[in-house]
């Protein structure tokens, strides 16, 4: 009797944890969905909601590849969405309306390389959003 208390107590201390876990890391999906889509809208086209308001329009991020000569510009994409680029008080220094995102940078650093043969350690959630938007390239 104690043995299967103990077990079903571990069964759902597991889930909770497998819960826990999951909420804690989307996917790169939802999180463009989350982060993105208001501005890129939810196709990456660029045609959001949130674009209507804006001075400059948001990228189509379906055609990142094409327009840089047919392959995915990894690290330009890397370069924009981890927003070191805007680590200055006074906001982006490129001038982008584009937002840091700060839930975003938390969790793991994994190596990613976004073409150049380098290896940067990178938050696992921008890598994530990295590869959704390769898979969105046509
Ligand atoms: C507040 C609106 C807004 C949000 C939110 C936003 N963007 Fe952007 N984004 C823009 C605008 C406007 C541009 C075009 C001007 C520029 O390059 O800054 C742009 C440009 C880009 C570019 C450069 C495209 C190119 O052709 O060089 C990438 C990549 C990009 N966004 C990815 C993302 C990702 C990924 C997210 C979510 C994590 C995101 N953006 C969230 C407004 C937004």
């Amino acid at each position: 009797m104690m043995r299967l208390q103990t077990t079903i107590m571990t069964m759902a201390a597991t889930l909770a944890l497998a819960a826990c876990v999951e909420r804690e890391a989307p996917t790169g999906a939802e999180d463009f969905a989350t982060f993105c889509a208001a501005c890129h809208g939810t196709s990456g086209r660029g045609n959001g909601p949130a674009a209507v308001g804006l001075d400059r329009k948001p990228a189509d991020l379906t055609g990142l590849s094409a327009r840089n000569g047919g392959a995915f510009p990894g690290t330009a994409v890397m370069a924009k969405i981890w927003g070191y680029t805007g680590a200055s008080p006074g906001g982006r220094v490129d001038g982008s309306p584009m937002p840091e995102f700060g839930p975003l940078l938390q969790g793991d650093l994994v190596p990613y390389d976004g073409g150049d043969g380098t290896q940067t350690p990178t938050p696992v959630r921008l890598v994530q959003i990295a590869e959704y938007l390769r898979l969105l390239q046509e």
